[in-house]
């Protein structure tokens, strides 16, 4: 290994084995296991999260904000679940995200940032 095997390392991108969420407001942070639903992850968190469908992407009502970190790109039955709800185009629904890198994440009713 030695200077060879950091180099490597420093030029990849490898992923954490347990990604970490930051919950704005309040700084909670929670290592999460690599490819768990947002919302499963907000519950642990002993975050509110509200849902109606039981999150099947129905009641749109799961949407947070994703402050940093990369997030899995939009599917086509989020955005109308969003389009036909009315919910902003900013929003991320906790129940068709993934998390696989390090999030800061809040919701509108968590309070103020
Ligand atoms: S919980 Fe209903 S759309 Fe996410």
């Amino acid at each position: 290994m030695g200077s060879n095997y950091i180099a490597a390392v420093a030029g990849s991108s490898i992923l954490a084995p347990m990604p970490t969420i930051r919950f704005l407001p309040g700084e909670k942070l929670l290592e999460v296991p690599r490819g768990r639903l947002l919302i499963e992850a907000i519950r642990d968190a002993e975050f509110p999260i509200a849902s109606s469908c039981g999150d099947d992407l129905a009641c749109a009502r799961c949407g947070v904000r994703i402050l940093a970190g990369r997030v899995n790109r939009e599917a086509p039955i989020e955005r109308d679940a969003k389009q036909r709800n009315r919910v902003d185009p900013e929003l991320r629904l906790a129940c068709a995200v993934r998390v696989h890198h390090d999030l800061e994440i809040t919701a509108d009713y968590w309070g103020p940032l």
